[in-house]
């Protein structure tokens, strides 16, 4: 460590380790120098998180969270307070970026096998950020107390009363009253605006730290810390500051370009970010025509609807949440990166990628009943759902028999 004595930073360094932990995790981590595209997204989610924290305390600023108020003021937002508007839409399309962002960061980690050892508990707290987020998102979107924030809340927590026994106690302790009420909206208020982001936060840390303990991975899946030069530094790695802060300023700077396009010119993303029902006060008497979540749950909300019975259609879409945590348990292939995986994984990863969109999409369209036809939602939502949980369920099985090629001592690229 470079101590600079008789120096103000000298003078905190000996009592606040700054420049060490500066030095630890920026100018002297050596990160891979072959990442690629998909290693933008760890630091876009980050970029989201704060701009949704932000945007988030601005908007607490005028939004009243009581429902005789939440709707009128989210309207005054809109219309009356100055820039409430880019505020509101920085924050409502800031969501659907962050699950984007998310969503693209948790490929990386099954293209590159990321969550493989010693990378557990990376993934770990990863799975617990994207539960939390669910969580926060589910909530953000009652606040505006519009149709759908009254009915979506309606159908979530419904769900606990499938719960034998306990069922209908949850859901009136979660609502904190008989049915959806002011009550409601004020506790998700209270969850959305602290509780939840700081417990993200949180993990966010851990999982930042957990990641900068064993280093980063990277596309080929190779160790860097097996070569090392003369000064003890991996002979494949970058000083992550400056070279991939100045990096990732290119990505970042082409995202914004994507966000502020869709966030100027299509706030409402045609329904599918704004939906057109929220337009309309909750109304606890009038059931919207059709009931959907944004698009970032459709695949869990299509799993749900696949399986007939309530009780075991949210055991189901548990299921597939849960399945994600136990994932480097699955995977025992012995190589990392699909690059040097064999032809199961190669056809099974881009089709389960695939297969998640086609759910997703699904969970925003209409349901009709199962097997009303051969390309009926309810049919395709059904093979869709099993394909699903079969591809996790027998990755035991297909890592450990293809036959991998042989992965390279050194990464290649990014000279
Ligand atoms: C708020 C959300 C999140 C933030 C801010 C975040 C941030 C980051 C950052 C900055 C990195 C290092 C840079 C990179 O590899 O891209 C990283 C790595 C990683 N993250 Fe996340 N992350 C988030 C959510 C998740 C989720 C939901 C998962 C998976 C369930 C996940 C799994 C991983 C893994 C496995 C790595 C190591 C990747 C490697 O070394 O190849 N993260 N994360």
């Amino acid at each position: 460590m470079s101590k600079q004595q008789n120096t103000l930073m000298g003078w905190i360094d000996d009592r606040l380790p700054v420049t060490q932990t500066y030095e630890k995790h920026m100018s002297k981590y050596y990160a891979p120098k072959n990442f690629n595209f998909w290693y933008f997204f760890g630091v876009i989610s980050m970029l989201m998180l704060v701009n949704q924290i932000l945007t988030g305390v601005w908007l607490t600023m005028n939004f009243t969270p009581s429902a005789e108020a939440a709707f009128a003021s989210v309207e005054y937002i809109m219309r009356d307070v100055e820039w409430g508007w880019l505020i509101r839409y920085m924050h409502s399309t800031g969501a659907t970026f962050f699950f984007v962002a998310v969503y693209l960061h948790m490929m990386r980690a099954l293209l590159y096998g990321s969550y493989q050892k010693p990378r557990e508990l990376i993934w770990i707290f990863g799975m617990l950020i994207y539960l939390l987020l669910m969580a926060e998102a589910f909530m953000g979107y009652v606040l505006p107390w519009g149709q759908m924030s009254y009915w979506g809340a309606q159908v979530i927590i419904s769900l606990f009363g499938a719960i034998p026994v306990i069922g209908e106690d949850l859901t009136t302790w979660i609502r904190g009253d008989f049915l959806i009420s002011g009550a409601t909206l004020n506790r998700f208020f209270a969850l959305h605006v602290i509780a939840l982001p700081l417990v993200i936060v949180a993990l966010v840390v851990l999982h930042l730290l957990a990641l900068h303990e064993v280093g980063s991975n990277n596309p080929d899946g190779v160790d860097i810390k097996k070569h090392l030069d003369e000064n003890g530094k991996p002979l494949d790695g970058v000083p992550f500051h400056p070279y991939y802060t100045v990096h990732d300023m290119v990505g970042i700077v082409v995202f914004l370009m994507v966000f502020c396009s869709v966030m100027f010119f299509f706030p409402e993303g045609n329904g599918f970010m704004l939906e057109y029902p929220n337009f309309e006060p909750a109304n606890g008497l009038k059931t919207p025509e059709h009931i959907a979540p944004v698009w970032y749950f459709g695949a869990f909300y299509t799993i749900l609807r696949a399986v007939p019975d309530k009780l075991l259609g949210v055991i189901a879409m548990g299921a597939a949440i849960a399945i994600l945590f136990v994932l480097p348990w699955l995977d025992k292939s012995p190589v990392r990166s699909w690059r040097y995986k064999g032809m199961f994984s190669k056809i099974l990863l881009p089709t389960f990628a695939i297969v998640f969109l086609i759910l997703t999409w699904l969970g925003t369209q209409p349901a009709s009943g199962h097997f009303l036809g051969l390309f009926s939602n309810g049919t395709v939502a059904v093979w869709a759902t099993i394909f699903y949980f079969a591809f996790f369920l027998t990755m035991p099985i297909w890592t450990r028999i293809e036959k991998t090629k042989p992965v390279p001592e050194r990464v290649t690229g990014g000279h």
